[in-house]
């Protein structure tokens, strides 16, 4: 027989993302997993029984707690350098996201901060932030480049995003984003120029990068520059996503129907025919709450997206300028400012999520035969993921099958991995 990796039982519930995209909620229950994968889920006394804890590698008392799967966060920008701290008090004072970035701040001199950085310097930055995404329940992140803006800041940045893969227990998906910014003193068709030519093909040889993204926003990229980029980077084998109507309405979620893209994201200016072009287009919403959080603006109007049968998605969005490793915050935020319900923001913080980044091996479900990732709460219900908001709900972490994190620290990384 296979070595059983972790059992968790006595769980209060123990939650599942069903096929529907319904919740399953088992009672008294726990979880076996066997070679990485869910191999039983069900009532405690039948799967201890199946599979006793004493045998299993690790043996984890849920103690009367709930059981969900872990989160998948599918949007972050969790590798840079410096500090912006002084813009959240700018923006306090009345200064806008625009006005600073105009001051050459904001991406930019998140860029300067990057491109004066080491390799070990980023992988370290890096690492400290997946820890705190791993000890609040996230177990696969997107991480796009995009504060390197030349084409060897860029490739240090995806090989950086690469090693990190390799070294720490939460999994990443590697996104390129050199179309994230026009870097200072740049002509924007001729930078446009620069990405396709030189920086896109550079990125396919390197092998790195699944996504490529794009910044389609008033005063950054229009929608014809963003095509050039996506349709570009199609062709050589990188899947588009779009930074759709954050600041303003200008198509760019019409952008990502066109070019099929996984994920079109933000999306606090979409219409109506916006919503009606993505769900035919297949393409995933991913709203990010905690970017309207930040900058004080409307949040997106999920339920607009729900009622069309849209699989929403929510992520943290995590980067300077919204500083939150929490998918649990940003679930909070799902429920009380856009109207979710805590369970639609399970949802979308889980097996919605996994599909914005084309993770189609059931992560994000816990159903058996998936993998074995999942979050035990210091809660009787997922309910208190949204509902204890600004805390950490979550007690222990698997990932796999092992025991990645425990009581807000991390078991594996910082131990057992070789970080620099
Ligand atoms: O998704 N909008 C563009 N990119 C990020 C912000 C990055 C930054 O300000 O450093 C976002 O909000
Ligand atoms: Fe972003």
């Amino acid at each position: 027989m296979s070595d059983v990796d972790a059992v968790v039982y006595d769980a209060n519930e123990v939650v599942t993302v069903e096929e529907n995209g319904e919740l399953g909620v088992y009672e008294d229950a726990a979880v076996a997993v066997v070679d990485g994968e869910v191999a039983r889920i069900g009532s405690s006394g039948p799967v201890t029984r199946e599979f006793p804890p004493e045998n299993a590698a690790n043996a984890v008392d849920a103690d009367g707690k709930a059981v969900i799967p872990g989160f998948v966060d599918p949007h972050t920008h969790a590798l840079f350098a410096g500090d912006r701290s002084d813009e959240f008090e700018a923006k306090l004072r009345g200064k806008t996201y625009q006005e600073i970035l105009a001051e050459g701040g904001g991406i930019l001199r998140t860029v300067r901060a990057t491109r004066n950085a080491g390799d070990d310097e980023l992988l370290s930055n890096l690492l400290d932030h997946l820890d705190t995404m791993l000890a609040h329940g996230t177990t696969t992140v997107e991480v796009k480049s995009g504060y390197g803006l030349d084409t060897e800041t860029e490739l240090r940045m995806l090989d950086v995003v690469d090693r990190a893969d390799d070294r720490h227990p939460v999994d990443v998906v590697p996104t390129f984003m050199g179309a994230h910014a026009v870097p200072e003193g740049r002509e924007t068709e001729e930078y446009v120029t620069e990405v396709v030519e030189e920086q896109i093909p550079a990125v396919a040889d390197q092998g790195v990068a699944e996504f490529c993204d794009v910044f389609c926003e008033e005063g950054v990229f229009d929608v014809p520059q963003s095509r050039r980029v996506l349709v570009t980077a199609a062709e050589q084998g990188m899947t588009p996503k779009v930074h759709a109507e954050e600041l303003a309405h200008i198509g760019g979620t019409q952008l990502a129907a066109d070019v099929g893209a996984a994920s079109a994201d933000h999306l606090l200016h979409s219409t109506e025919e916006d919503v009606d072009a993505l769900v035919e287009a297949g393409v995933s919403p991913v709203l990010l709450p905690g970017t309207a959080f930040g900058l004080g603006a409307d949040y997106a109007d999920a339920r607009t997206f729900l009622d069309a049968g849209a699989p929403v998605a929510t992520a943290t969005d995590f980067n300077p300028n919204c500083y939150s490793q929490s998918m649990g915050f940003a679930a909070s935020l799902a429920c009380v400012e856009m109207g979710m319900t805590p369970a639609e923001a399970l949802v979308a913080a889980t097996k919605n999520a996994a599909r914005a980044v084309d993770v189609e091996d059931g992560t994000g479900t816990l159903l058996e035969g998936t993998p074995g990732d999942l979050a035990v709460l210091d809660a009787p219900t997922y309910v208190h993921v949204p509902y204890n908001f600004g805390v950490n709900a979550v007690e222990t972490v698997v990932k796999g099958g092992e025991v990645v994190a425990d009581g807000g620290d991390v078991v594996e990384s910082r131990e057992v991995v070789d970080r620099a």
